[in-house]
């Protein structure tokens, strides 16, 4: 479309045309660079000038049209913003019908297709197919004529579409004018797909989300929702952007039809990308016979997720638009096409019941049971509905037809309920008051935490919760137990060899042994891991000890203050809200759990069996300054400073190179004390390993 030598030029010139005054005689020019521009953004996804830069220049051409309205061109980028709205649709016939395409789903209906092709052309060596993306969007036709877009239209029922063409026209990949009569065509129709990008989709969303507006349920409903507003502006703020993908007709000055000329799909499609339209690159492939086909469709199904246009599928043409006429159309699709379609994301099933799970905090997590479906290559019959809100948000009963979608890597999930196919036998979910998974004759009554969506069971005493909190601390995220999984948890507990967390590091390996599917190799190799994991710093175990909101960054914060972690059951509540960047809600749950003798005695048996509770060197705050006169040490300020803040002399103390942690204990190298100091001054005194400065010492000490 533009050569490089082209595209400096045009780069240059609009550096220099923002930076000056445009006369009459420039309006031009300022259009062809605004046109570049949109191609380059929008065409090339690769802008060379800011959005801000682009408004600067489209502003101008504004001004200079105004003022000299005899001078708007139909093409020019200002006339792609409209201020009509649409009253009406009308209906326009397309001039040749547009069909659908039939569909492929593995690679011997791939095989039998290249069958029928060379059986109706009669072709017995290979076949050249062009395979491009099957676009996800709403389908288009775009009619030029004397080069000019005159008019866009829907799909509608294949016969006759929606005219739309004030909307198509804000999009600024299709372009208003576009030189065909410089190969002869003076009316062309061209077919595509207007598509938001995946990245754009989810800026729409998260903003709508901050309006409180509707979320739209996927990338194809926000398009051909756009498409078909009756404001162009609104359709201009989705950010559609149109694919061609067919050279639907041709005709030349005459008046005669050509399409034919056009000789092949595949370079008539590169020729559209010559005359600025957006068109498929690296995703399309010119195959040299069937074979290659189906590796290339192969090849994108797997690259689907990363690509950042929704596609679902592939599409197979043949090539040679002579052998396209030989082997002609059914009423419903061309023979010389096919669809190849990737598994399907989404599917319907019938919801037919809820099961609750209890989470390793005590949170009860709704579970929908569906009758098993085939969810892109997955058998799917389990959706968690992840708590009550969700379950109203949805108005989800049981009996209810549901849509589940499962896209990428992420889980399944269900996007809605039918409501049409009710037939009233539907029941609803009532979320259950007393806990659903505990097992005993005590009922427990869920609570529900201020601010959060989750009920909890407060007071598990069926053990669900142990399990999953011992699920959880074998795990990666926790003490990192290689080769400890769920299955091996749920194995040993039911055995009933773990009945705390302790348990774990005092596992019987003989036994362990001997167990069907096990033998001595296995059991060693489990003891030489939970062996390592023994050695772990301590800002692991706390983390892996479930403790509400303690995650990574807390627990390592938690871990720098303290020599042991038994240090933290003498702690006060106020030691722990005082620490930098530990909130008041993670301080109050560890001071929670630490206030609890059940926990200490567990702590004290793990301990016993040989896991580490002694701050390691991965614990240790890692000194800023390693220069600095402070450099390595830990300090507290406590008291009324006189000549800063506290904050001042914090950040001081920082630029020194020591550490500022918040509680007195062995791990405190420094006490500076100000005025009116109190409890930290005495247990420091007490503890006689922490020098204790005055503000002026300190002063004096950093020069
Ligand atoms: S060719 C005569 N190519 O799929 C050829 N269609 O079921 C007809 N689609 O509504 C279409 N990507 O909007 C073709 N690369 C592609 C396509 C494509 C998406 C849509 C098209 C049509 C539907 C056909």
């Amino acid at each position: 479309m533009y050569d490089q030598s082209q595209q400096k030029a045009l780069f240059d010139r609009t550096k220099a045309l923002l930076t000056s005054e445009i006369s009459v005689e420039e309006i031009e020019d300022v259009r062809d660079l605004l046109r570049y521009h949109e191609w380059k953004y929008y065409v090339e996804n690769n802008p060379v000038i800011s959005d801000f830069e682009y408004d600067q220049l489209f502003k101008k051409l504004q001004k200079l049209e105004t003022e000299n309205p005899q001078l708007i061109t139909v093409d020019s980028p200002t006339q792609r913003l409209s201020q009509d709205t649409i009253t009406d649709f009308t209906t326009v016939a397309h001039i040749i019908p547009m069909l659908s395409l039939d569909n492929s789903y593995n690679a011997e209906d791939l095989l039998e297709f290249d069958k029928q092709v060379r059986k109706l052309t009669e072709i017995e060596g290979d076949l050249e197919y062009a395979v491009e993306p099957k676009f996800d969007g709403g389908s288009i036709a775009l009619l030029y004529e004397n080069d000019y877009l005159i008019r866009a239209a829907t799909r509608g029922d294949g016969i006759m579409g929606e005219e739309i063409t004030a909307n198509i026209k804000t999009l600024a990949s299709v372009p208003l004018k576009a030189p065909f009569s410089k190969y002869g065509y003076r009316r062309v129709e061209l077919r595509g797909e207007a598509l938001i990008p995946k990245d754009r989709f989810k800026n729409i969303n998260e903003a709508r989300e901050k309006e409180g507006l509707v979320l739209f349920a996927n990338p194809r409903n926000a398009a051909t929702g756009g498409l078909r507003t009756k404001n162009p502006n609104e359709t201009r703020d989705r950010g559609l952007e149109a694919f061609i993908f067919q050279f639907g007709y041709a005709e030349d000055n005459n008046g005669n039809e050509v399409s034919r000329n056009l000789k092949a799909h595949f370079s008539s499609i590169e020729m559209l990308g010559q005359l600025g339209f957006k068109i498929p690159h690296a995703e399309k492939k010119l195959c040299k016979n069937i074979g290659e086909v189906i590796d290339f469709c192969r090849h994108w199904e797997e690259k689907r997720d990363d690509y950042r246009y929704e596609i679902d599928g592939m599409v197979v043409k043949v090539n040679d638009v002579r052998l396209q006429e030989i082997c002609g159309s059914t009423s419903h699709h061309p023979r010389w096409a096919i669809a190849y379609k990737f598994k399907a994301k989404q599917a319907t099933s019938k919801l037919i019941n809820v099961e609750y799970q209890v989470g390793k905090i005590g949170s009860i997590t709704p579970v929908a049971k569906l009758n098993p479906v085939q969810l892109a290559g997955v058998t799917v019959s389990s959706v968690s509905l992840h708590n009550e809100d969700f379950i109203t948000s949805k108005d989800l009963h049981i009996g209810d037809t549901v849509l589940v979608e499962r896209s990428g890597d992420v889980i399944p999930y269900i996007v809605k309920a039918m409501e049409e196919l009710r037939d009233g036998s539907e029941k609803p979910i009532v979320f259950p008051e007393f806990c659903p998974v505990n097992n005993t004759e005590i009922p427990i009554r869920l609570e529900r935490v201020e601010g959060e969506a989750a009920w909890r069971c407060p007071n598990c005493v069926c053990g669900a919760q142990t399990l999953q909190k011992m699920i959880f601390h074998v795990s990666k995220e926790a003490m990192d137990i290689d080769g400890f999984g769920k299955s091996y948890v749920e194995r040993f507990y039911e055995l009933g060899w773990l009945k705390d967390l302790a348990d774990i590091y005092n596992l019987d390996y003989d036994a362990i042994a001997g167990l069907e599917g096990f033998g001595k190799k296995s059991a060693e190799k489990l003891r030489s891991s939970i062996e390592k994991a023994k050695k772990n710093p301590i800002s692991r175990l706390l983390q892996s000890l479930t403790i509400h909101h303690l995650g990574k960054k807390a627990s390592k914060i938690v871990a720098e203050q303290i020599g042991h972690v038994l240090d933290l059951k003498n702690w006060k509540h106020e030691d722990f809200t005082s620490i930098k960047d530990i909130g008041p809600v993670v301080a109050e749950n560890v001071y929670q759990y630490f206030s609890n003798e059940e926990n200490i005695r567990l702590l004290e048996k793990m301990e016993s069996f040989g896991v580490n509770l002694t701050q390691t060197d991965e614990d240790k705050p890692r000194a800023v300054n390693a220069e600095g006169a402070l450099a390595g040490k830990t300090i507290l300020f406590t008291g009324t400073l006189h000549t800063m803040g506290r904050k001042q002399a914090e950040e001081l103390a920082e630029q020194h190179g020591a550490k500022n942690i918040s509680a007195v204990s062995k791990n405190l190298d420094i006490l500076v004390v100000g005025e009116n100091a109190g409890s930290k001054l005495t247990k420091a005194q007490s503890l006689g390993s922490v020098t204790i400065y005055t503000e002026q010492e300190f002063l004096d000490l950093i020069g």
